[in-house]
């Protein structure tokens, strides 16, 4: 097999940001031209890195090749082009296809794919890449298409170490926000799903109060500042509940479950008396009552974690570690 040995980069000082694109700015080939893949090597090309694009539908190449980007004629051609080929495309499926299109230029390549799947997929690939000679980074990306290569833009990364590191200052041209979380190249994926639970479950939630208070003809609008304060101050609860968790312990320091399920039956009376869809809360409602039935009602909400999942051994120890960044 042949694997390739990774270009030796100095690792960033703490602190220090790896600048974008490095002194001398590397090549670089950006496949999958959606609104994402077209994002991604439009901040390439700003940050003066020589970029090679191709998309199945070729036209969506004509506005970066516009800017200065190569068009590739084939999958091939566009991995041939550069040492870094980055992938976005819909699916893990569709990924699967590109790597098979471009197998033969893929030897002593790093591949970083950027497309979300699970983090078996993820796995499976890597081992794919291995298997052709190549090395792989595979990332999740934390933003929208027109915030990449700003400064807080959050992009994770998993693979190998010595690979990250040498391929860090291109990926700095993407944002700020270049993350290592470790060798395994499934984490970010996990990390992105969980993410992406936080943001759907919260924002349900947001829909169905906008739904409740829309009964009584209080516009959505109306409503917004109050929603935006308080979904803002909620995340002040994370750091704290984490602990709790991490700890395996539950002090009720701001409220106990006892007074949370009172409340909740308030949401749950008024979404019925208003005909409003209540399956939402008296699924919380559910994990409350739970819980007291337990003998847990005067401990915090943090507690109700334990209903998903048992907690996590070594949970304690992970919680203190936080991932590095390349300018951590
Ligand atoms: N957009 C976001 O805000 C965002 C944020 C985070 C992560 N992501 C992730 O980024 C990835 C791309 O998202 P996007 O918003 O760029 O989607 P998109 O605009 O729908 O673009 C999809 C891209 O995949 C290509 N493609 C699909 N099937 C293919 C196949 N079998 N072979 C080759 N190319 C194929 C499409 O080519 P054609 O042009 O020929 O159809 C197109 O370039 C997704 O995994 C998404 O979850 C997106």
């Amino acid at each position: 097999m042949n694997t390739p040995s990774p270009a030796h980069a100095e690792p960033p000082r703490p602190g220090e940001q790896p600048p974008p694109g490095g002194a001398d700015p590397r090549p670089v080939t950006v496949i999958g031209l959606g609104l994402m893949g077209s994002a991604l090597a439009s901040a390439f090309l700003r940050a003066g890195h020589p970029t090679t694009v191709w998309n199945r539908s070729p036209q969506k190449a004509d506005p970066l090749v516009a800017s200065g980007a190569v068009r590739a004629a084939s999958v091939a051609d566009a991995v041939a082009a550069a040492p870094l080929v980055v992938v976005c495309v819909t699916r893990h499926d569709a990924v699967v296809d590109v790597l098979d299109a471009g197998r033969t230029a893929l030897p002593g390549r790093v591949l970083v794919n950027l497309t979300s799947g699970s983090s078996r997929e993820a796995r499976a690939l890597a081992d794919r890449v291995a298997a052709l000679g190549a090395h792989c980074l595979d990332g999740a990306i934390l933003t929208t298409p027109d915030a990449i290569g700003a400064p807080d833009a959050t992009v994770l990364y998993g693979g190998p170490d010595a690979v990250f590191r040498a391929h860090a200052p291109t990926l700095a041209a993407l944002g700020g926000g270049v993350t290592f979380l470790g060798a395994d190249p499934g984490i970010p994926s996990l990390y992105e799903v969980a993410l992406l639970d936080i943001m759907w479950t919260s924002l349900t939630g947001v829909l169905h109060a906008m739904a409740l208070v829309g009964t009584e003809g209080i516009a959505a609008t109306e409503f917004a500042p109050f929603a935006a304060m308080l979904y803002s101050g909620v995340g002040s609860f994370v750091p704290r509940y984490a602990r709790q968790i991490a700890d395996g312990a539950y002090p009720a320091d701001d409220s106990t479950l006892h007074t949370h399920l009172a409340g909740i039956r308030h949401l749950t009376e008024e979404s019925g008396d208003r005909a409003v869809e209540a399956r939402l809360p008296l699924y919380i409602q559910g994990l409350m009552e739970r819980a007291v039935a337990r003998g847990q009602g005067g401990d915090s909400f943090a507690r109700l974690v334990e209903q998903f999942a048992p907690p996590a051994q070594g949970a304690a120890s992970a919680a203190t570690s936080a991932p590095r960044s390349a300018s951590a």
